[in-house]
């Protein structure tokens, strides 16, 4: 006599196996809930926005080293590891909806600036534009009913208020202070304290 247990593994794996013999490219039950090939490429691409937002942010923490600015630097690199997070959480979103990964070519970013003001003036611009990519995203997510997509990049649109707003508080701040180095280093140390 089989107990309930036996009898629901005997018949999962039964039914694992017409599946299978259905569709023999079918591995793992992921594959019924794959995400549609156009919103794939759209994230696959977001991927590589977020890299590059990366990519940018550790020159600009480069470039503040050079300066011998140690809090920007820091700031920065530490922004530049965020940005990684958010590439990564993309990643692995697709994964579990069985998508396709397309690692792209990662664009190199500009490496001088002539101040810290235009550096900030630069981060707010650019954080902008990655706002407009999150809004594009979601209308994407909503002309093709994907609730899953919809759900997930819901976090995106609030950190991305949050990355405008800390982009424009500092550019505030370094365009009232002008490039005045006492002033600037104070702002520096105040900077280097972000974790
Ligand atoms: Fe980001
Ligand atoms: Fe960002």
């Amino acid at each position: 006599m089989l107990n309930g247990t036996a009898v629901f593994f005997i018949f999962g794996e039964l039914f694992e196996s017409i599946i299978k013999a259905k569709n023999p490219s079918s591995i793992k039950p992921e594959v019924f809930d794959m995400i549609s090939k156009t919103m794939e490429q759209a994230l696959n691409k977001q991927v590589n926005r977020e890299l590059y937002s990366a990519y940018l942010y550790l020159s600009m923490s480069s470039y503040f080293e050079c300066n011998n600015l140690k809090g920007f630097a820091k700031w920065m690199r530490v922004q530049a590891k965020e940005e990684q997070s958010h590439a990564l959480k993309i990643y692995d979103y697709l994964i579990a909806r069985g998508g396709m990964i397309n690692l792209l070519d990662i664009e190199a970013p500009k490496a001088k600036w002539s101040s810290a003001g235009k550096v900030f003036e630069e981060v707010y611009a650019h954080e902008q534009k990655v706002t407009d990519m999150i809004n594009g995203l979601v209308d994407l997510a909503m002309k093709e009913k994907d609730h899953a997509s919809f759900e997930m990049l819901q976090w995106f649109v609030k950190e991305q208020v949050e990355e405008e707003k800390n982009a424009s508080d500092i550019l505030a701040e370094v365009t009232c202070i002008g490039d005045i180095p006492g002033h600037l280093f104070f702002l520096d140390h105040k900077l280097e304290k972000r974790e």
